[in-house]
């Protein structure tokens, strides 16, 4: 393993453009980031991967896109206003504020050395006004789980998909929550994306169904390319669990700064359904047509973090290499979440015919995968800039290509070249790429 991993990554991914610190010329806003060109397909790759395994490959699944602005009573039903907040302390010379669980001992502020206020509960959730009046009854709460506007849809799917339990529903989307812990890159923002199933179970079956979600979703990260070994399932213990929770086992993942929470696979029992039914006045329960019974589903949610895990892929897939007397730094991303997966690069960039051969091919290539044509160094140098983003296959074009009408193919771990006909690349490709 690399030393410092972690400043690596963080600087691959500003240097190469994956991810930026969000207003960063004005200072930057602290716990928010922005997703450069390859961070931004890095992140759609990792959510289209999650959505093919969770919704296109199960029967039972459906996809939904709730909004992110809800009715403020459904915070006060879900518990959230209540009872979703960290215990901080104020310094009482420099004011900053602290999470009360990163603190040491002795009361002091961490960054001034002055004294600390007491720890007082302060909500996650950020708050807003809707419409033109600032007040109490205008608040509005940017929701903090996007697992909420699943909750309050279910007689809308009950009533249009009419589906047998057990079934699911599946959502990505923003959540937002007041954080102050510092550092970590992307590992704890203020704005993150989710991707969380609602799985709707017969109460007897929960222990069942929640001990099988957790291996699904544990086998998710390993068939993306996750080391086992950098992998963990977690038990939480009861003093843990949040408010809604019978039982819950994290994902973890083993980050440069230790073991980190990449998922939460949790059994909410019946407590959503229950609440939105008391505090809405509906009908929430599901009708049996077997047994003619009425009674609310269990609920078995896997809740994971999109940008967590696309921050574990980074560092999972970063791998330094002696080549020679180089150093090669390569990402070894799975080839379904590399953000390229074909570079088409010219060997002599001042011969015309050459340049103009790689472009026809990468125009080709472009059709059928995502591909980028790059001309603005020596081979060696280009080759080095694709390993770093991860990009499965260079392409190069030389002046034999011209006579021979055939290329070279470099593949990114084995760095081993093929040369292949141009007329049968795309097959090769799709061959190598589809598997
Ligand atoms: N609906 C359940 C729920 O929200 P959670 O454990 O609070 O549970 C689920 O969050 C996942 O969302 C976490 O495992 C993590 O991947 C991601 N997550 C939570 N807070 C986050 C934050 N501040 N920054 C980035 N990701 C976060």
């Amino acid at each position: 393993m690399a030393e410092n991993l972690m400043e690596k990554v963080v600087s691959l991914c500003k240097r190469r453009g994956f991810i930026f610190q969000s207003s960063e010329i004005y200072g930057g806003l602290s716990n928010t980031w922005d997703y450069g060109p390859y961070g931004v397909e890095l992140k759609n790759n990792v959510k289209r991967a999650w959505w093919k395994s969770v919704v296109y490959e199960h029967n039972d699944i459906f996809g939904m896109d709730a909004s992110i602005l809800m009715h403020p009573q459904v915070w006060e039903a879900s518990g959230h206003v209540q009872s979703f907040f960290d215990l901080k302390s104020d310094c009482k010379s420099c004011k900053k504020r602290f999470k009360a669980a990163d603190l040491k001992k002795e009361n002091k502020c961490p960054e001034c050395g002055g004294q600390l206020t007491q720890a007082r509960p302060f909500n996650l959730m950020f708050k807003t006004h809707k419409g033109p009046i600032e007040d109490e009854e205008n608040l509005i709460y940017l929701r903090p789980e996007t697992a909420q506007g699943m909750f309050v849809n279910f007689l809308n799917i009950l009533d249009s998909k009419h589906p047998k339990l057990p079934f699911g529903l599946a959502q990505i989307g923003k959540a937002f929550r007041n954080e102050i812990t510092p550092g970590n890159f992307t590992f704890r923002t203020c704005e993150f994306e989710q991707m969380e199933i609602e799985y709707f179970v017969h109460p007897k079956e929960a222990a069942k169904l929640l001990a099988e979600w957790i291996e699904s979703r544990f086998n998710w990260y390993i068939n993306l390319g996750i080391s086992k070994e950098n992998l963990r399932k977690r038990p939480h213990t009861q003093d843990e669990l949040a408010h809604y929770a019978l039982a819950c086992t994290d994902i973890e993942y083993n980050f440069p700064f230790g073991w980190s929470e990449l998922e939460g696979i949790a059994n909410r029992t019946d407590f959503d359904l229950k609440q939105h039914a008391q505090a809405s006045g509906k009908d929430l329960r599901f009708f049996d047509d077997s047994t003619k019974v009425r009674f609310y589903p269990y609920i078995i949610e896997p809740s994971g973090g999109v940008d967590r895990s696309v921050l574990a892929f980074l560092v999972d897939a970063y791998f330094e290499e002696k080549v020679k007397d180089d150093l090669r730094i390569v990402l070894k991303l799975h080839k379904d979440l590399a953000p390229v997966k074909v570079a088409v690069l010219p060997l002599l960039r001042n011969r015309p015919e050459i340049v103009e051969l790689a472009k026809k091919i990468a125009q080709e290539l472009k059709k059928d995968f995502i591909t980028v044509y790059d001309d603005t160094g020596s081979i060696g140098k280009l080759y080095r800039r694709q390993d770093e983003v991860g990009t499965l296959y260079c392409v190069t074009v030389d002046v034999q290509s011209l006579e021979d009408k055939q290329v070279t193919v470099r593949q990114r771990d084995t760095m081993q070249q093929e040369r292949i006909s141009i007329d049968k690349l795309k097959e090769y490709l799709k061959e190598k790429l589809n598997s």
